[in-house]
């Protein structure tokens, strides 16, 4: 398997980037290059810089409810240099690790603070999780240990090149069902709306996850409501296809890796009216050179 460029800093498990080949193909096929891009749950935000850094979207709406993911992401737009001063002059050591883990909770701190304590523990923590437990454990006897994840000058590369598109990148704090109602209809006609919500079945605490049962209905009946082209995925639980009989889906499976590698089936699902190509089965596996031999048809 070839590498694939990572673009975003943050590690996210479970995060998207195996299905942005499929989303450019699907900006391919319905003519929506040069289109907006929005995720209204955007986490590690992966796919949205892989359309924006390919020239497949011009503008992006990146969107997140939690405090920590988009005080990080406001800092990488809006506080650039201070923020790689911050991880440029990090240690990395259990003192200054318990030091972020007080940062984190506190609400008094200032936005930089909270992105930077944000970022510091999702490179530190295993599965990237920011409440979660410290790579090597707390008297980092294990083999890897707390800097194992935190390369800095290539992670500070990210951020900059981020930030470089800092004009044509939108960025939001909104409960998703607001985004839906007052962001999306602000975007133009050809783009493209990629949900990833949280899981229905709760996983591993990886990030926070308040959505109960109606909360996934209600974000069904709003997406299936809206006029513009989108795309929902989900884990593949018949719960989850009840929410949405009246739409083309897609299943198939996905690995990823969170404490433990495992197999997880995933669902999309697809507004009417989006040319869906059938050939694809798998939409995390579909490789450069696909997109290559459609752009040359
Ligand atoms: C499954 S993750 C998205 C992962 C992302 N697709 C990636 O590749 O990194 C879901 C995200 O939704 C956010 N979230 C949870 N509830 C939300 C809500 N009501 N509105 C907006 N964002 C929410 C979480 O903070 C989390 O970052």
């Amino acid at each position: 398997m070839s590498a694939r460029p990572y673009p975003s800093p943050l590690r996210y498990p479970g995060g998207k980037l195996k299905v942005a080949n499929y989303v450019k193909y699907l900006f391919e096929v319905n003519d929506l290059l040069d289109g907006d891009y929005a995720e209204p749950y955007a986490g590690g935000c992966s796919v949205a810089f892989s359309l924006l850094f390919g020239q497949y979207a011009s503008r992006i709406f990146i969107n997140d409810l939690d405090p920590a993911v988009y005080a990080f992401w406001h800092s990488v737009l809006n506080e650039t240099e201070g923020l790689n001063r911050l991880i440029t002059d990090a240690t990395l050591d259990m003192t200054e690790w318990k030091r972020q883990r007080s940062i984190i909770i506190d609400p008094n701190v200032t936005m930089l603070e909270r992105g930077f304590a944000a970022f510091y523990l999702n490179r530190a923590n295993r599965s990237g999780i920011i409440m979660g437990g410290v790579i090597g454990g707390q008297d980092q006897s294990g083999n890897w240990k707390i800097d194992a994840r935190f390369n800095k000058r290539e992670l500070i590369r990210r951020i900059q090149k981020i930030a470089r598109h800092r004009d044509v990148i939108h960025l939001s704090n909104l409960d998703a069902s607001v985004f839906l109602a007052e962001v999306v209809p602000t975007m133009d006609v050809r783009s493209l709306t990629y949900l990833d919500p949280p899981y229905y079945v709760k996983g591993q605490g990886l990030y926070a996850n308040a959505y109960d049962k109606d909360d996934h209905a209600a974000v069904a009946a709003q997406v299936s409501a809206l006029d513009k082209p989108w795309l929902v995925s989900y884990d593949d639980t018949p719960k989850i296809i009840e929410l949405y009989p009246n739409f083309r889906r897609l299943q198939y499976g996905l690995t990823y890796s969170a404490q433990e590698r495992r197999k997880g089936g995933e669902v999309m699902f697809f507004s009417d009216g989006l040319v869906v190509p059938e050939n694809i089965t798998n939409p995390s596996e579909v490789s450069t050179q696909e997109i290559l031999n459609l752009l040359n048809h």
